[in-house]
């Protein structure tokens, strides 16, 4: 049976032609969800599913080239921004204190004056300092399950959307070397949030105007408010966050805070993918306002 010619989805059968550009065949067959046969996904085996590589009439292919878009341009720019090792800090000369997220902390020997925190853990660290710090974020972000999804899609057509054929003809899932590394995402959750304090801590130094009147209120400090409160959303939606707070409970009248914060983090967790974008997007952007300013491409407007 050619299922080339037929739309086996949803419990509806479409008569051919499915696809565009097929030639149908003198006579039509229609094949519905309970004749249709279905092939079983094995490990390690050839991947399961029709001959044609899809039926989807839709325009499929816009998530995974945005994704691919959108993640190509930040993996581009990230990269440039970590290297170029420069115009990472606004400080007292400026009456600032700010910092891009990407260098924070700053705990290099070769961090420019001002940006170091309170110490210098890697004194023998001489070439660029965000290199130090990209680990834990980068580890967060790779290992994330929405974003593997994203990148599985996008870069690995494995498979790129759904009802789509994978562009590999073997599954392997995540249960061998390196994907099965994939499940320390828990623990980069943990290094996320050590993270989070820190830049939350940026936020609150952002208020800092050294030299002209103490405390006060800039765009720039608005800027790593705002990145600081994404990164937060971005981490407590994270499953494994749900999992950690509400997982492995047998009854969760037997565990009532346990089962309010699980509450609280549902509706979170729902919207983890747009909070994994918006947080993508709005961290690079940071890095951006705080380049210009220290750089002098723009001056930051102090709203009070
Ligand atoms: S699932 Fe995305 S950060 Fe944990």
């Amino acid at each position: 049976m050619d299922v080339a010619q037929l739309v086996p989805l949803a419990g509806v059968a479409i008569q051919c032609p499915a696809v565009p550009g097929r030639a149908c065949p003198a006579k039509e067959v229609v094949v519905t969800v309970d004749n249709a046969t279905a092939t079983p996904v094995v490990i390690g085996g050839t991947r399961g599913g029709p001959s044609a590589p899809t039926l989807r009439q839709d325009r499929w292919w816009l998530q995974p080239l945005v994704t691919v878009t959108i993640l190509t341009a930040f993996i581009v720019y990230s990269t440039w921004a970590i290297f170029v090792n420069k115009d990472y800090y606004v400080g007292a000369t400026l009456h600032r204190d700010l910092i891009s997220p990407f260098y924070s902390p700053c705990i290099a020997a070769s961090c420019v004056p001002g940006s170091v925190g309170t110490t210098v853990v890697a004194s023998w660290w001489h070439i660029t300092p965000a290199l130090i710090v990209m680990g834990g974020p980068l580890g967060f972000r790779l290992t994330c399950y929405y974003y593997r999804r994203a990148y599985y899609r996008g870069f690995w057509q494995s498979p790129p959307n759904c009802a789509v054929a994978d562009g590999h003809r073997r599954y392997t899932g995540e249960s061998r070397f390196p994907l099965i590394l994939q499940n320390i995402h828990r623990y980069f959750f943990l290094i996320g949030l050590i993270f989070n304090v820190i830049l939350t801590i940026d936020a609150v130094m952002a208020f800092r105007m050294p030299g002209a009147g103490g405390i006060g209120f800039s765009v720039g400090t608005l800027v790593l408010c705002v990145n600081a409160v994404l990164l937060w959303l971005y981490s407590i939606s994270c499953h494994a966050c749900r999992h950690l707070c509400g997982g492995n409970v047998r009854s969760f009248s037997r565990h009532p805070l346990r089962h309010r914060v699980w509450k609280l983090l549902t509706p979170l967790n729902a919207r983890h993918m747009q909070f994994a974008w918006a947080s993508l997007v709005f961290v690079a952007f940071t890095d951006l306002y705080v380049r210009l300013v220290a750089s002098g491409v723009i001056t930051d407007p102090k709203i009070f």
